[in-house]
């Protein structure tokens, strides 16, 4: 059999080519209906999925087990490290190896950058990286990607802004190596000074054509933009709450500034005060969708890596 996709882990989006991410955006759009009627297929029936979740996770967990449960398939896991035996001292590969023979892949998030590699590097089933710290979040740069395709009909010729916490928002960092794959692209990076991009995604991003500019207010950039794409300042990664407390609320996106405007909004979620409540009711909001592509996305994502790499 001839795969067309090759990858059996999905650690980094940096391991994609474009014509990777567009197999599994048209698996996607296949899968759709039945994430919208809310039915199920049969694909990966009798399969199990192990979720090993160490920090906090509302949609990629649940919808990670929703794609699973649609396709027939199967989750067993843990949402944070205090119910598995981690806490009793067991070592993240014992844990991992465990897992192993449990299921026929694993989802893997953890405050550390590096670790779905290192238990890809360890274990035989597919391992698919679901946000290593401040590292990357590949799955949610698919859905994104997915996004964007939906509601602008294209991804080449893309502007885009991102917004908020870009030294730690590893959904930026993911998102930026993804839009270096396509054409006639323009970034702007909206950001405090002490949240800029770090120096190894702007390093990413000199090696290949892409057009991107630092600014520092909405205002400057949001008449030229397809997309506002927000991020949550990641509170979590400040090793001093008080330099949290001094740039939080730095950016707030509301229904004001975007009238009459042609930019639609989204946001990896959850949202803290980055969108104002006002804009929910507005067509402008495309986050919530962003959140339901996650379904069949991460349907497409089960199904191949766990159909491409059988027991
Ligand atoms: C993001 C994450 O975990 O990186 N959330 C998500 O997966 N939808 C964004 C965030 O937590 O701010």
């Amino acid at each position: 059999m001839i795969r067309i996709f090759k990858l059996k882990n999905i650690i980094s989006i940096k391991d994609f080519e474009r014509k990777d991410i567009d197999y599994i955006l048209d698996e996607a759009a296949k899968l759709e209906n039945i994430a919208k009627s809310k039915e199920t297929c049969d694909e990966l029936k009798g399969k199990i999925l192990g979720l090993m979740f160490f920090e906090p996770s509302t949609r990629t967990k649940l919808s990670f087990e929703t794609a699973m449960k649609r396709l027939s398939g199967e989750c067993i896991g843990f949402e944070n490290s205090g119910s598995s035996s981690v806490s009793k001292g067991e070592s993240i590969a014992d844990t991992a190896k465990m897992f192993e023979g449990y299921s026929d892949a694993l989802v893997i998030r953890h405050e550390l950058e590096g670790v779905s590699k290192f238990i890809s590097d360890i274990v035989d089933v597919p391992v698919i990286n679901a946000g290593d710290g401040a590292g990357q979040h590949p799955t949610q740069t698919l859905l994104d990607l997915y996004t964007i395709k939906k509601e602008i009909g294209k991804i080449d010729d893309l502007k885009i802004a991102l917004i908020g916490d870009l030294k730690f928002g590893r959904t930026v960092h993911s998102l930026s190596n993804a839009l270096c794959l396509y054409n006639n692209v323009k970034i702007y990076l909206v950001s405090p000074k002490k949240l800029k991009m770090p120096q190894e995604v702007l390093h990413d991003l000199d090696k290949t054509n892409i057009n991107y500019e630092e600014v520092e207010s909405i205002e400057e950039i949001i008449d030229d933009v397809d997309v506002l794409y927000v991020t949550r300042i990641q509170k979590e990664r400040f090793g001093d709450i008080n330099d949290y407390l001094k740039i939080k609320g730095a950016y707030i996106v509301n229904k004001k500034m975007l009238e009459g405007k042609n930019a639609i909004v989204m946001h990896p979620l959850p949202r803290i005060d980055e969108i104002d409540g006002d804009v929910d009711d507005t067509k402008y909001n495309k986050y919530f969708n962003q959140a339901f592509n996650a379904v069949p996305v991460r349907m497409a994502i089960l199904k191949t890596l766990i159909k491409n790499n059988p027991k």
